[in-house]
Formats: C-alpha cells, structure tokens, sequence
C-alpha cells in the first residue's frame, strides 16, 4: 500500500513515559532497521515534564538499547534517526500546548513540502485522556479525516459507563474510522496466526463447532507480579486489565464465524457478533461462574518474592484481584453449551499463553479397556507465548506386540518452519496505524460490549469485598476455587509443561491435565 510510505509525524503524549520507553522506542528502532519506515519520518515526544529534547533522545535510545531484540543500538543509524525526533513540554490542559504542537507538525510539513500523516499516540495515563482529546479538537488537530489518526492504549475506561464516556468524548473530536485503540495482543503473530489457521484451512473448521469440541481454555498465566504499576492495578485488577481485552479478544476470534473477506470492519463485525451472543451473567450467578484471587509470598524460580500487599503502591487490605478465572457461553448455533474458561494471573508457576480446544470423546470405544487405559480426547492447543506454535494430540498404538493406545503429539513451531523471530506487537501494530489499516484494532462497539459482558462481575465482586486473599501462593497456579470453577463440570485444567528439543532448547509445550496447585 502506498499509504505506508506517506510521510509520518508520530505525536507521542506522554513521551518521557514507561510505555514510550519500554515498547515504543524499540519497536521503532526495529521498524527503521526493517527499513519499514517512511523516508520522511518524525517523532515529536510531548509530556508535562520539563525536559529538553536531548534528554528525551536519550530516553528513547535507552529503551531502544534495553528493550530491542536486535541488542544495543548502531550508533551511525541511531544518530541519523535521533535528528527527527523532537521534544515539546507542556501542559495537557493548556491549549497553547496544542498551538505550539500544530506549528511543529507545520514546520516538519514545509521542509518536507508535502503534507503528512498525524499520527497522535496517547501514551498516557488513563485520567488524562479526554483532556488531551479535547485539546486537540479545540486546536483542530483532528480536523484531516484521512491523515489525522488517535491511537488509544488500555485501559478503555473502567467500566461500562466510562468506556462510553470515553468513546464519546473521542468520536465527537474524531471520526470513528480515526481511532485505533491497542490491544498489542491483536499485534501478536500467534493471535493474527487464529484466523489464518482457522479459514485458510479447510481440515479444521468443519469440526470446529459444539459437535466435536468439548470446552476451550484460553489461559494467560503471567511470572511477573505487578512490578512498579502497583497504583494503576489497584484500580484495575486482572478482570479489566487482562480479561477485558487481551483474553476477550481471543475468545472472539476463536469463536467468530468465518469472515466474507479480509476487511477490518467486516472482521471486527464477526467478532462483536461474538460478544454480543456470550449469555449474560445475573449478579447471582457470578459466584458459580467467576472466581478472584490474589497472590501471597512465595518463591519464584528459587527466589523469594512478596505478597501483592506488600507491593509498592498497594494498600496493605487490597481487594484488587491479581487472578482471574471465569466461565462463558457463547449462545449461537456453533457454540451452544459449549463452555468457554478464561484465567489469567499473575505470579504463576509458567509464562504461558495458550488457547486449548478440548475434543469431544469417539462416540464408542471400540479398543479393550486395558489397551486403552492411557486414552485421552483429542488437543488442539495454540501456543501464544512465550513457545510459539501449534500442537494437536491424538491417539497412537505403541509399537509393540500387545495393543496399547497413547496419546501423542504434532507440532508445529514457528521457529522451526519460519527460520526468523516474529516481530514485536508493537511493531506491527505502529505499522497499521500508519499505513491506515484498522483490522487488528478494537472498535468502540467491541469495547462497550466487552464491558458490558464482564459488568455483573465487577459489580458483585465490587459489593463483596474478598476475605480470603491472599489466597494464593506465588509460583502456583493460583487459587483452589479455580479448580473447583472447571471440576464442578467434570473438567480440569490443562497445565502447559515444557518439553526439551533436540538442542536442548524449552521449544515446545506439551500438556497435562492437573488442578491448580503444584
Ligand atoms: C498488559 C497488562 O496489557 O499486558 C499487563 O496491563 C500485562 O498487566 C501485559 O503484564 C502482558 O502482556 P504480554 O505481552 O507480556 O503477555
């Protein structure tokens, strides 16, 4: 698409910020060394900070440095690059900050002489975003429907009400087609990979449906705790920080009925069509269907590590829930009945993200009880992270003179067929935005909707305060009632192992079933 190559004012609010440092300045390095950037390319950083433009070069060198995949940065190419990255302080609520903005954006334009893409990242935290939207609006920066683009991170409001309020303070400054709101998980290859796998292959979908798939896991079990965010989780907690967006959005894709073609509107439709048919959940049901948790010390990989509560910037009584499990229906003729278990924490045994569709059993089984005493259903598991890949297990005869059934494993891994790293979320999300492209971006309705699915939750977890938390050591698999969640239905967990290969490497993931304690 020529678009891409359009000439680009990148416009970071909250430059000098932990997202800017940590995730955008390497996914950009990364863009201009994969030479996916536009010829005319800029970045203006702008935050409440008192700094010069110097010192914030040095910020986005430094996350370059710390956080690329690609090691520490060149220094000729990094210094060809620092030239077009400028740094303007100013307060958010002052409208001069938005005048002196629009003169940058004109200056960069003139010696470029040609018009370019405003691309406006609001890197910031959530408080401050409406104002910012405003600013912008009063200063006419939003004015250019086709160049003037607002890219929103998480967290979309903290609920129903505010994520409403919140798309209604962006779509009256911006066209809905304006706006893209991030969730970097969508800009994961494995993620994208869902729908490659599902509609470009016709072996799986016929029987991906309530007829043949039992349950499907989606789990995103997280080692770190919640590092320095300690004020901005208790806020949150696992349900709106993970569940609301990253592992919803899996579910949708999933779940969604085959796309008519590769349009982001028709994409993003199917998957509202999703949300919209998750069977709600009354107040009184949540204690069946929803369980919370919070991690106490523990020891991660032989070290030591503190309770939440003792984290800085968290109170010493939190209820914020640092584990989230739930269970979902999805009321539509492919997956009536069929439950859906979202979990996802932090400071679990592994870093794994997975999806697990669960097979229904053969309809008879034809093999004597003692050759199949190790017979299990069929797996498809969809390795996010930190493995990358694709693992069907099925039922094998051992080789040997007396029959016996075992399950066994294909795999397919990334690294083995593509032979290069997938890039980073960010990049490929940078990327879209500025080619135009809104697939992989969540749309007001699919946020709203989402908020509404998990409403019932917060609001009778909000009413009851927790008493047992924490209830869950670090370094497990968070708390017993997660277990009782699934084997309520006679079901259970999938723990993910890690398997060796042939190098020695952890390449890929196997699977047990277990309960949540180690
Ligand atoms: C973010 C959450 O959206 O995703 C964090 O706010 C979480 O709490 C992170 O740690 C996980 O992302 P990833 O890509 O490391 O799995």
């Amino acid at each position: 698409m020529t678009l891409q190559k359009d000439p680009t004012i990148l416009v970071i609010f909250g430059g000098m910020g932990d997202l800017t440092w940590r995730k955008l300045a390497p996914a950009l390095y990364n863009l201009l060394l994969d030479q996916q950037l536009p010829e005319h390319f800029a970045v203006i950083g702008l935050d409440m900070k008192n700094e010069s433009p110097d010192e914030f070069r040095l910020r986005l060198r430094d996350g370059a440095n710390g956080f690329c995949e690609c090691g520490r940065v060149d220094e000729k190419t990094w210094n060809g690059f620092a030239v077009n990255l400028s740094y303007l302080s100013g307060d958010f609520a002052n409208p001069a900050t938005y005048t002196a903005l629009n003169s940058q954006l004109k200056d960069y334009e003139k010696n470029w002489a040609s018009p370019a893409n405003h691309v406006f990242y609001l890197a910031t935290p959530p408080g401050i975003m409406e104002t910012i939207v405003q600013g912008m609006g009063a200063a006419g920066l939003a004015q250019d429907k086709r160049r003037a683009r607002i890219v929103v991170e998480k967290p979309f409001g903290h609920d129903l009400a505010s994520a409403v309020a919140l798309n209604g303070v962006l779509t009256t400054v911006f066209d809905e087609a304006q706006i893209y709101r991030i969730d970097h998980y969508l800009g994961k290859e494995t993620v994208q990979n869902i729908l490659a796998f599902r509609f470009a292959n016709a072996l799986f979908e016929p029987i991906w449906d309530r007829r043949y798939i039992d349950h499907v896991q989606i789990t995103v079990a997280e080692q770190v705790g919640v590092e320095h965010r300690g004020a901005y989780y208790e806020h949150a907690g696992a349900l709106r920080d993970m569940i609301q967006n990253h592992l919803m959005q899996i579910l949708c894709l999933i779940a969604m009925e085959p796309m008519v073609s590769f349009d982001a509107n028709e994409i993003r439709n199917k998957k509202v069509d999703v949300l919209r048919a998750i069977r709600p959940i009354s107040k009184e049901q949540v204690q069946e269907v929803a369980v919370r948790g919070q991690y106490g010390p523990g020891s991660m990989e032989g070290q030591k590590v503190p309770a939440y509560r003792s984290e800085p910037g968290v109170a010493h009584d939190s209820p914020a829930e640092t584990f989230a499990a739930i269970k979902l229906f999805v009321d539509n003729w492919r997956w009536q009945d069929v439950p859906f278990y979202l979990r996802t924490g932090k400071r679990l045994q592994t870093r794994a993200s997975k999806v697990t569709i669960q097979f229904r059993p053969v309809p008879h089984q034809s093999f004597p009880t003692m050759a199949a005493l190790a017979w299990q259903p069929n797996y498809l598991i969809i390795d996010i992270q930190p493995q990358e890949g694709i693992l069907l297990r099925f039922q094998a005869k051992q080789p040997g003179a007396s029959l016996h059934l075992t399950p066994v494993d294909m795999h397919f891994s990334y690294q083995e067929a593509f032979k290069s790293k997938s890039p980073e979320a960010y990049e490929t999300l940078l990327t879209d935005v500025m080619s135009g492209d809104a697939t992989l971006f969540m749309r007001a309705d699919q946020v709203e909707t989402s908020w509404s699915v998990l409403t019932p939750i917060l609001n009778a977890w909000a009413d009851l305060k927790p008493v047992d938390f924490p209830n869950y050591q670090s370094g497990t698999w968070g708390p017993e009632a997660a277990d009782v969640l699934i084997a309520q239905d006679g079901r259970s967990w999938l723990r993910p192992i890690l398997r060796e290969d042939q190098e020695g490497n952890q390449a890929q993931s196997s699977i047990e079933s277990t309960s949540t304690q180690s």
